[in-house]
Parts: C-alpha cells; structure tokens; sequence
C-alpha cells in the first residue's frame, strides 16, 4: 500500500466544481489501478466562500491547503463579485492563497495534440511539433508592488509599482533551468533589459547562473519579440521563463496555441513538491450549470500532480494516454468539437477518459 496522500480540493465557482468532480474520478481511478492512497478534503474557496464565509479565502480553507501535499483547485470568480470591493473578490483569493502557500512559480505547458491540430486558429505546419512550458514568477513584480492613487496636476493618477529583488529573480531561473534539464535542455529567459531596470537585474542574474547549468543552451528574448515568436515559431521553445505580468500575458498566448483553452493544465510550486494544480481556464460563467465544460484542463492538472509533485510518472501517463486516446477516437466537448450537434457533456468525457486510463 502506498502513503497516504493528502489533497486538499477546492472547487470554487462556476463550471469549477463540474470540471473538479471528473478529476476526481481520475484520482479514484489511479488508486484502483496503481494502489495509491489519496486523502481529499474540499473546502470553500472564492466567490462561494465570499457569500458563505466573508472572505475568499476563509482560514480554515488555507489550513487545509498547508496540511495537504498537493492542492486541487477548480476556478474562482464570476460577474457576481466583480463589483465587490478588492478583499471581497475571488481574484484577491488567488493572489492570496498562493503568496500564503510560498507558491513562487506557475508552470504551464502548451502541447499540440495532433488531432486537434485544426481547433488553432494556427496553420498547422506552424504548430507541428510545439510542446513548450512557460514558468512564470508568481509571487513578485508589479501585481504585488505598491500602488497608489493621488491628484496630480492633471486631474486623478495612479501608480503601480515593480519590484523585484535578486532572491526572487534566482529561484524561480534555478527552477526554470532544472526544468529545461529535463526536456530539450533549453531556456528562453524573457525581459524588457532595453528599458526597465527589473528587468536588467533579471538579465544580470541569469547570466550569472547560466554557467551552473552548461548542457542548457541559453537565449534572452525581449517580451515583445516573444510575443512574435509564440506565434511564428512555437516550435523552437523549449522552457520560457519571465516574470510575472510578462509571464501572465506570453501564458495566455501561448495557451491559444493549441486552440482551446478547455485543454490547458497547470502547477504553481514552491520549494520542495509541494504544489498547487488547477486548468488554466476560469469559471466560464457563460456555460456554468450546463454540465458542458471540457474536464480535460483539469484531468490533466492531476497527471501534472502526479508527475511534479508525488512523482507517480507512470499514473501521469496513464492520464495523458487516455486523453490522447479519447480525443483521437473523436470524442469531444463542444469548446473543441467541430460537429457542435455530437459535443459530449462534461460526465461523458469524464467517464471516456476513466474508462481509457490502464
Ligand atoms: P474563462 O476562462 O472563464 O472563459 C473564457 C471562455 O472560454 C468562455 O467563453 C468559456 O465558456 C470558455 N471556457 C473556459 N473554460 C472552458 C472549459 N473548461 N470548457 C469549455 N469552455 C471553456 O475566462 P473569463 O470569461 O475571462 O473569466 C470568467 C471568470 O473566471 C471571471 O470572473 C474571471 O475573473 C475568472 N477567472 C478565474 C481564473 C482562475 O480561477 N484561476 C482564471 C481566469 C479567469
Ligand atoms: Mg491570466
């Protein structure tokens, strides 16, 4: 019998708990097939526990977040508590439970599953081959500077602040170079050196690291340019590692590479393995409650737990072959269907991809 491992799922809003009651059958079905034991507990998180506790992220939701090994979390949010005041809304939450949890990084891979090569808005000649990871500094820079509002002489001005000290700029580049170690061994370090002074230090710091890890070829891209490459040669990236609004924007292009945003998992990690695992996507508010949203973003969130956190690379897998192996037989949710009249439900993929995994 394996160790028991503690999970800690929080559903959160919108189509999160639909998509969170499929992964869980994946879990279940990992324990069935491999012996692991998982222990989940399932707290409240996000606009629900805005209505239900007062706050986002009520206490005993983080509590049960820190006594886990891994977390599982859904999708916050809605036009509900968009309106609200900045600590009554879910996005606070998220900012909030990852500085909590030391998560410094947010890792998202953009794979090209050949049989939905025609669901990009891509020539698929561009696409051909892209399997790429983006690691984005989560816990730094101007999201969390200080910011202010004050009349100036012009009327009303507002200040956002970007900080970033060398500590941070230096785990996040270890761990995106130890990442790279394990794929195609390279990293595309991305900054704006030319203007801001973050960025410089980001740069002087690679530098000084990079010969710490010779078999990593290294590049440095300006954020702009990286904008323009994504899109002209995926292919060529390997790991991109930026800071955190940069890593927010290039995350999301990425992410539409491979056309839907319904297939996209992600970790964000801190020292140690200990992570926190949810689909890229929000809480789609428009097909919320309609049991039609694709699971397979957070299907795959739980092979990416498997792999970064517990190191169970032959459940993660399984997961990943029993999505491939569903989608190449014609299976899909409407997001990524181009026959809209045969989309399956969200259960029904769920069940295809349970029933696939071996
Ligand atoms: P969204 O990702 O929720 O939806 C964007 C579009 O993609 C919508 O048309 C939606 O129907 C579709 N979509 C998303 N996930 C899907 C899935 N699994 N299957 C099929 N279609 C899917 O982004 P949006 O609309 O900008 O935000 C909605 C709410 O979610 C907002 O309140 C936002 O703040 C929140 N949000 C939360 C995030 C999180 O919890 N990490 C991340 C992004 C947004
Ligand atoms: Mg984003």
């Amino acid at each position: 019998m394996a160790e028991v491992k503690k999970i800690a799922i929080i559903a959160g809003d919108g189509i999160g708990p639909e998509v969170v009651k499929e992964a869980e059958k994946v879990l279940k079905r990992a324990e069935e097939l491999f012996g692991y034991s998982f222990e989940t507990s399932h707290s409240l998180f996000g606009g629900i526990a805005i209505d239900e506790k007062g706050t986002p992220l009520p206490e005993e939701t983080l509590e049960k977040c820190k006594q886990a090994d891994a977390v599982l979390l859904g999708a916050v949010g809605g036009p509900k508590w968009d309106s609200n005041p900045k600590e009554l809304r879910p996005e606070t939450g998220l900012l909030g439970i990852r500085k909590a949890l030391g998560l410094f990084s947010n890792i998202r891979p953009a794979v090209i599953f050949d049989c939905l090569k025609d669901a990009s808005t891509l020539k698929p000649e561009v696409l051909e081959g892209t399997d790429l990871i983006v690691v984005r500094e989560l816990t730094g820079g101007i999201y969390f500077g200080e910011k202010l509002r004050r009349e100036g002489e012009h009327g009303q001005e507002a200040v956002d602040t970007c900080v970033y000290n060398v500590q941070e700029v230096e785990r996040i580049v270890r761990q995106a170079f130890e990442i790279a170690q394990k794929r195609r061994k390279k990293l595309a370090s991305v900054d704006k050196a030319n203007v801001l002074e973050t960025s410089r230090l980001w740069r002087e710091t690679v530098n000084r690291i990079a010969p710490e890890y010779p078999d990593v070829e290294l590049e440095h891209v300006l954020v702009d340019n990286c904008a323009m490459q994504l899109l002209r040669r995926p292919s060529s990236f390997d790991v991109i590692v930026t800071e955190n609004m940069f890593g927010d924007i290039l995350s999301d292009e990425a992410a539409m590479l491979t056309g839907s945003i319904g297939m996209l998992s992600s970790a964000s990690l801190g020292e140690g393995s200990f992570g926190l695992y949810e689909p890229v996507h929000g809480s789609a508010p428009d097909i919320a409650g309609q049991g039609v949203a694709n699971p397979i973003a957070t299907i795959l969130s739980v092979a990416l737990m498997f792999r970064l956190t517990f190191g169970y690379e032959a459940a993660a897998q399984s997961i990943e072959t029993a999505v491939k192996e569903v989608l190449d037989a014609g299976h899909r949710t409407g997001d990524i269907a181009t026959d809209k009249s045969k989309a399956l439900g969200t259960t029904q993929m769920g069940d295809l991809i349970v029933a696939a995994m071996k």
